[in-house]
């Protein structure tokens, strides 16, 4: 049976003191609800409806055209926030479920959602309510989960709202539950918002439900998956457990990271078998390696392409627009931007190579820069293949370099230079010869 989603995602999100708002921070650069609607999507559920505040504009643009978004006036609760999606409870099917996740709840994952989903179809005798809960040393912040002596879950107990001794309790409320969509529509109208925070509380459906006799339970899964993040340092923690996740899954792919703990991956980053990451590298959105390649330590690389068996780094920069044929070669303090090297091309130190086309078996020297920009509008060079570029050479666009050419060290070019040409830009060296102790005193030998 098909599933609807409700994403919660109205909340002020006052701890993270910001003018984002929260759902839109983000983990592995994709934003937390990005996180949330692709858990729900892998998980089968196509009907996905976000409930957000009016203020949230940016959130709104952000998500437009991926869910249906409803807006909730006032923030008065979790529960006020799903009654805000009645109408869309009420045109699907009554027995149909329904999972409420959170914006702020972005490590859930696929398995576990469809684990409650499953928990609420009723081919399985299937549960009226269904609470992901977890165990925690540190609940401060969460509702406690109330179990009976036959360990059935019979209420949910606020942090605000609970006695010194429901304190105690570290089977937490993670925040996630699913509800058939009938259950939820009789019982959401019912709360009020009798209690410490004056909010009317999602979680007060339980014990409503327990005393109507619906057929309460809850899962427990891993903490991890349930972390809320509700301020910067919890935004931190999260960060943290997402990265663990996508490094653990790039190694199982066959990716070697010799520090792995060291590495920032991005949400989308592909990286092909037996290429190795050594520490310190960090990847920003868009970037895709092939196999076989070596991103040494300290690079940092976003938009760009590499194919198989090139060697990056250390300490290289590689921004967006960058396209790396086979067996490329960028070395240590090498800024490439929207540039295509051809494969076997090299440029080993100290370089900018910004709009540029660089011919196949390409050698750039040690210091040459590509002038791109001059002042107003970015220009191309084009360097054929076979080309040597000569040290510390300034290439100033738009300028090509004929296949097989040779630029002397030091060169400033700003004229095409035809194929097979050598070109050289640069004072000729003149030398006088005695001039130093022609014209220079003799040396004071007391001083030297
Ligand atoms: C909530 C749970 C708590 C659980 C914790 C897990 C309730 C009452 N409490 O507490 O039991 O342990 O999550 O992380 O449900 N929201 C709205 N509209 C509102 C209020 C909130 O859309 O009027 C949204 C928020 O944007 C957020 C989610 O609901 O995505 C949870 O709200 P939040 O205020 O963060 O709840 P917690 O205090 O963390
Ligand atoms: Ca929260």
């Amino acid at each position: 049976m098909n599933a609807t989603a409700i994403i919660l995602a109205a909340g002020k999100g006052t701890r993270m003191r910001s003018h984002t708002a929260k759902p839109l921070h983000h983990l592995a650069h994709r934003p937390m609800i990005s996180w949330v609607m692709q858990a729900g999507r892998d998980a089968g559920i196509t009907d996905i409806t976000i409930v957000s505040s009016p203020e949230h504009d940016d959130l709104h643009q952000a998500v437009s055209g991926q869910a249906e978004i409803l807006l909730q006036t006032e923030q008065k609760g979790t529960g006020h926030a799903v009654l805000t999606a009645q109408q869309t409870l009420q045109n699907i099917p009554a027995d149909s479920p329904v999972l409420i996740l959170f914006a702020d709840t972005p490590l859930i994952t696929a398995q576990t959602l469809t684990q409650l989903r499953d928990r609420l179809s009723a081919s399985q005798q299937g549960a009226d309510i269904c609470v992901l809960g977890f165990e925690t040393d540190t609940p401060t912040g969460y509702g406690r989960l109330k179990l009976d002596a036959a360990s059935q879950l019979t209420a949910i107990i606020e942090e605000a709202d609970a006695s010194e001794a429901e304190r105690q309790i570290t089977l937490v409320n993670g925040g996630i539950m699913g509800a058939k969509a009938s259950v939820l529509l009789s019982l959401l109208p019912q709360l009020d918002a009798a209690n410490a925070q004056g909010e009317i509380y999602l979680t007060d459906i339980v014990a409503a439900g327990h005393q109507a006799g619906y057929h309460v339970s809850h899962l427990i899964c891993e903490g991890d998956e349930l972390t809320g993040v509700n301020d910067r340092n919890q935004l931190a923690n999260a960060e943290a457990m997402m990265q663990q996740r996508l490094r653990a899954a790039m190694m199982a792919s066959g990716v070697t990271m010799t520090n792995p703990e060291t590495v920032t991956l991005s949400f989308d980053t592909e990286i092909g078998a037996d290429t190795i990451i050594e520490p310190h590298v960090i990847f920003g959105p868009g970037v895709r390696i092939g196999q076989q390649c070596s991103i040494k330590g300290f690079s940092h690389l976003e938009g760009c392409n590499i194919a198989d068996n090139c060697a990056i780094g250390p300490f290289a920069r590689l921004r967006a627009g960058t396209e790396l044929g086979e067996q490329v070669k960028i070395g240590n303090f090498v800024e490439t931007k929207n540039a295509r090297l051809e494969t076997g091309a090299k440029a080993s130190h100290l370089s900018y190579i910004g709009d540029s086309l660089i011919g196949e078996s390409v050698n750039i020297g040690a210091g040459t820069i590509t002038c791109n920009y001059d002042g107003i509008n970015k220009h191309q060079t084009v360097i054929e293949a076979g080309c040597f570029i000569g040290s510390n050479s300034a290439l100033v666009a738009p300028v090509t370099i004929g296949a097989g050419s040779i630029v002397g060290a030091g060169s400033v070019i700003t004229r095409d230079v035809a194929a097979d040409s050598l070109a050289l830009g640069r004072a000729r060296q003149t030398q006088l010869a005695g001039g130093v102790s022609r014209t220079a005193k003799t040396p004071d030998q007391d001083k030297l």
